[in-house]
């Protein structure tokens, strides 16, 4: 029996990387998934691969508008939502010296306020049982010079996550974040260069227990479980997906 069989599900950023990886595990495991994203062009090209058990919807996550947009195509279409993966988000990288205050605003303005809408727009419309997952960052607590905003932003939706399962107990939706290692996705040429993030992966595989790069479907996996009723018991926490790699951190600070 595919483990989300019936239910549906909205992947912010679900057109690229990780969020497009997620929706094709998602399809697989029999959900209709809707993503959402701000490129018509890649939003088209998903949705088609993704096949007829998919939807995409233009729409900025930082709109709260947009988002309550999206919300009512999905009740219109379905009635009802089962699955919420907020995960658009992008990196700025600045040490404390250069941060502007432009970089700082887009930073929290996307993972925080993006989250918050998405998931303050899907709420009336999520079941008795739903599982609402947001994805954070290894990079939280670990550090990394320039990461601060990024870091930092995602360590407020962590915080999210806290409060967010005790404010949804009485509606029994469960709220887990998802905190990805190393994933090769579209966003790493768009920051680095073509060159550049072929370069940083083969550098940062070495580190990596497992012995490989991270993939979307890696995510996708884990994801798929959060939402299924098979991780019913699993509430508030945060699922590291990184081969292992944050334990050969631990301790350095
Ligand atoms: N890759 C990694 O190693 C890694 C590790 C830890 C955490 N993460 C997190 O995983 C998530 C996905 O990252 P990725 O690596 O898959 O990057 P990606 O391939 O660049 O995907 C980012 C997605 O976010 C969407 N997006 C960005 N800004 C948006 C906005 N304002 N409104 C709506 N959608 C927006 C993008 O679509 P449009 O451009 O069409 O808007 C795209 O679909 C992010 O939250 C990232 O922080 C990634």
């Amino acid at each position: 029996m595919p483990q989300l069989a019936g239910k549906v599900a909205l992947i912010t950023g679900g057109n690229s990387g990780i969020g497009f990886g997620t929706a094709k595990r998602m399809v697989e495991e029999g959900a209709f998934v809707y993503i959402t994203g701000r490129n018509q062009e890649s939003l088209d090209r998903s949705a088609a691969e993704l096949g007829e058990n998919a939807r995409a919807i233009r729409a900025d996550v930082t709109s709260r508008a947009a988002m309550d947009d999206v919300v009512a195509t999905i009740r219109r279409d379905h009635g009802r939502l089962d699955i919420v993966f907020a995960n658009a988000g992008a990196a700025w990288y600045s040490t404390v010296e250069d941060l502007t205050e432009e970089e700082f605003d887009k930073g929290f303005g996307l993972d925080g306020k993006g989250t918050l809408f998405t998931v303050q727009a899907a709420l009336p419309l999520l079941r008795e049982g739903a599982s609402i997952i947001v994805n954070t960052s290894i990079t939280q607590t670990m550090g990394l010079p320039t990461f601060g905003v990024y870091a930092a932003s995602k360590s407020a939706l962590r915080s999210f996550v806290r409060t967010w399962m005790n404010e949804l107990r009485d509606r029994r939706i469960r709220v887990n974040a998802i905190s990805p290692g190393v994933i090769e996705t579209e966003s790493y040429a768009k920051d680095m260069g073509v060159e550049g993030a072929a370069a940083y992966v083969e550098r940062v595989v070495e580190e990596i227990p497992v012995g490989r790069i991270g993939r979307p479907e890696d995510i996708g996996n884990a994801v798929v479980f959060l939402a299924s009723d098979a991780a019913g018991f699993i509430n508030g926490t945060e699922l590291t997906v990184d081969g292992g790699q944050t334990q050969i951190y631990a301790g350095h600070n």
